[in-house]
């Protein structure tokens, strides 16, 4: 049973889980958030699975001890590579990844149980979607296409424009081929260009962000969800504080955020300020 006043963990590789963070304060503002990514090993999606694993557990062994209600993994990648090592580890404390909440919205709207699944090329390699889709719909067909050149884009803040639109397109121009009608974004990134997939997608498909159905079905995972009041958000990053800091205020104006230094040294993350 989760105690009042114990924060909730939300961690990405980068700054593209602040999409999840933001939606989960909309739905539950009376929480207190502490968001952590390790940018200083970003991109994940880049590296081999076991080396995203051992990130992610040490980034936990340091969340683990500001005692909180729940760890939520914003980061596909990380989800893929170490969310049962971690639920293996956390004790009663919940760990929720993005990929099955994704998973039951895709299969839920989808009509004719085509689905395409735009990843990053670890996650790719995992082979999480594939495998969890068919699971939750034995009759699914689904088609699998990394995209790394828009993790970089999104992570540079280029979200619009020709450049971005034009990734976009190569990505999504054969799954829409295929005849999918319904599109993951599972990459914490993705949902940054949601403006440019929207365009690009038209009514073809339904796009699924990962990240907001996880916010939305958070009650399934956590107890006692505070809707009312207003709690604190803190941002913590093994890069630049300042870099997270200016993401976060162009998605949140009116929110105190407090940023924060964290280091890994011999393999551990501590708090440097
Ligand atoms: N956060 C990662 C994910 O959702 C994408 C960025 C990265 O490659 O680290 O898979």
């Amino acid at each position: 049973m989760a105690r009042a006043g114990r924060p909730i963990v939300v961690f990405d590789s980068g700054e593209g889980g602040l999409t999840l963070l933001k939606q989960a304060w909309a739905l539950y503002p009376g929480e207190d958030y502490i968001y952590i990514c390790d940018t200083e090993h970003f991109p994940y999606g880049q590296r081999p699975l076991v080396q995203v694993r051992t990130f992610f557990l040490g980034v936990l062994t340091y969340a683990l001890t500001l005692d909180p209600k729940a760890v939520i993994i914003a980061c596909n990648t990380a989800t893929a590579a170490a969310l049962d090592a971690a639920r293996a580890v956390s004790g009663d404390v919940p760990v929720v990844g993005v990929v099955e909440p994704g998973i039951l919205a895709a299969v839920r709207v989808t009509h004719n149980r085509r689905i395409g699944v735009l990843t990053t090329v670890a996650t790719h390699r995992s082979g999480i979607y594939q495998n969890g889709l068919r699971a939750a719909e034995a009759r699914a067909v689904v088609w699998q296409r990394p995209c790394p050149l828009l993790v970089v884009l999104a992570e540079n803040g280029r979200v619009t424009g020709p450049e971005s639109r034009a990734a976009v397109a190569h990505c999504v121009q054969g799954l829409l081929a295929e005849d999918v009608d319904t599109l993951i974004l599972g990459c914490t990134h993705f949902p940054h260009m949601q403006a440019i997939f929207a365009e690009v997608v038209g009514d073809r498909a339904h796009l699924i962000d990962p990240g907001l159905e996880t916010a939305k079905i958070l009650p399934h995972y956590v107890v006692g969800l505070q809707r009312e009041g207003l709690g604190t958000v803190s941002l913590l990053t093994t890069g630049q504080p300042e870099r997270v800091l200016r993401v976060g205020r162009q998605l949140w104006e009116h929110i105190v955020m407090r940023p924060g230094q964290l280091a890994w040294e011999d393999g551990e993350v501590v708090r440097r300020r």
